[in-house]
């Protein structure tokens, strides 16, 4: 026993040796099967930690939530997970200061199908949701997410931080009875993060924002889904500063989304979609409802709506679909410009778009 300590206290120092010139406690370590004791460990001692393709038993997170500042996660191989019926999340990251990325062909495997029926969270089968981060001055890259049972990234109380180049594949969930509230980015409570350089194939919104203040959400490309969204907001909730910049949004049910809820309050403001590509909407090119939740089509006025800037959004809805639907109470400031969607014959009527705007529908 004395002799195995020694051992591993000398190769600990032999590799922060090695790095000493960049920094005296470098250490890297590799959990290749897993064991909740050892990933707490390397979380303490190692500023590299490699999770290498291993299985995680049912029921249980991945947890990450001890990472030391300057810690550097890097996923390689396939990493999959047992199938229970719970709620998640499969992996949870948590840091200040952390680097999270992938090594090439590596894959995060939710293996969804075995939860998917069609349900979503609305009933049926009890699916995890797939990766919270919370994360400040951090940099989450290169992941590939495949199959999620569920919600796929919930960015939760970040600060500081970009997530970029991050592929959520749920392209399988098209199939049978599938993949349902499939969200790829669920974002709550954070402030000043940038979400760029995406790919996301999925069954339902490409962002949910839900709270928080200045998001960047640019140059993403989003199919298969419900488009990039603000909302549902309500219980109070605030979201304050959006910007979204560079998207192309395809074969989804919206474009550009923003829904309140009926009946609650809240508020919405400083929203800005620009340069935005669509191809191929089924429903709506452009949707703003206050009535979220409620059958009536009656939007209400707790959720203002303020501050919204529309600029350069292009791009075609089918026929059966509507290119723009507003139906809002107490919005305000909101200007429309350069906008050309095109496509959508079915009738609707608008009701609530604040004089100005430079929209009708
Ligand atoms: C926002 O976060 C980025 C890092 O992602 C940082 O460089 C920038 O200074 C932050 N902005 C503010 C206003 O704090
Ligand atoms: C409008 O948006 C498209 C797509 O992002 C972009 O290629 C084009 O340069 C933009 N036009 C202007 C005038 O900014
Ligand atoms: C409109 O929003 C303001 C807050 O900006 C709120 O005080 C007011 O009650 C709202 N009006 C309605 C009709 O809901
Ligand atoms: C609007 O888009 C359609 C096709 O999507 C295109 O044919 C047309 O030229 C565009 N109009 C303007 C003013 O850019």
């Amino acid at each position: 026993m004395g002799h195995f300590l020694a051992l591993f206290v000398l190769l600990l120092t032999a590799v922060a040796c090695h790095s000493a010139s960049q920094n005296v406690t470098a250490v890297s370590c590799t959990i290749s099967k897993y064991n909740a004791d050892h990933i707490k460990n390397a979380q303490k001692e190692c500023s590299e930690i490699i999770i290498d393709g291993i299985i995680v038993p049912y029921g249980v997170s991945l947890d990450l939530t001890g990472l030391q500042p300057g810690t550097k996660v890097i996923f390689q191989g396939t990493t999959v997970w047992q199938y229970t019926e719970w709620e998640g999340p499969l992996i949870k990251i948590k840091g200040t200061n952390v680097e999270i990325t992938g090594a090439d062909n590596h894959v995060l495997d939710g293996r969804g199908a075995l939860w998917w029926d069609g349900l979503g969270g609305n009933g049926g089968k009890v699916k995890p949701k797939f990766l919270r981060v919370t994360v400040t001055n951090s940099v989450v890259r290169n992941l590939y997410i495949k199959n999620a049972p569920k919600n796929a990234v919930s960015v939760n109380g970040c600060i500081d931080s970009v997530i970029e180049y991050i592929t959520v594949d749920d392209k399988d969930g098209d199939k049978n009875k599938g993949g349902h509230n499939t969200d790829a980015f669920n974002v709550n409570s954070c402030n000043n993060i940038t979400i760029q350089h995406c790919t996301v194939y999925n069954q339902d919104d490409c962002m949910a924002m839900n709270s928080g203040q200045n998001t960047y959400f640019l140059n993403n490309y989003c199919s298969g889904g419900h488009g990039i969204s603000i909302g549902s907001v309500g219980g109070g909730s605030e979201v304050k500063g959006v910007f979204v910049d560079g998207c192309q949004i395809v074969d989804s049910d919206n474009g550009i989304r923003i829904k309140t809820k009926y009946g609650e309050t809240g508020s919405v403001s400083d929203i800005t979609y620009q340069n935005i590509v669509l191809k191929n909407i089924h429903k709506y090119g452009i949707i703003m409802q206050g009535d979220y939740g409620s059958k009536e089509g009656v939007p209400t006025g707790g959720v203002p709506i303020s501050h919204v800037t529309l600029k350069n959004i292009s791009g075609t809805v089918d026929k059966g679909g509507a290119n723009i639907y507003i139906l809002v109470e107490n919005a305000s400031d909101w200007h429309f410009s350069d906008i050309n969607v095109t496509g959508g014959e079915k009738k609707v009527s608008c009701k609530g778009i604040p004089a100005g705007t430079g929209v009708s529908c």
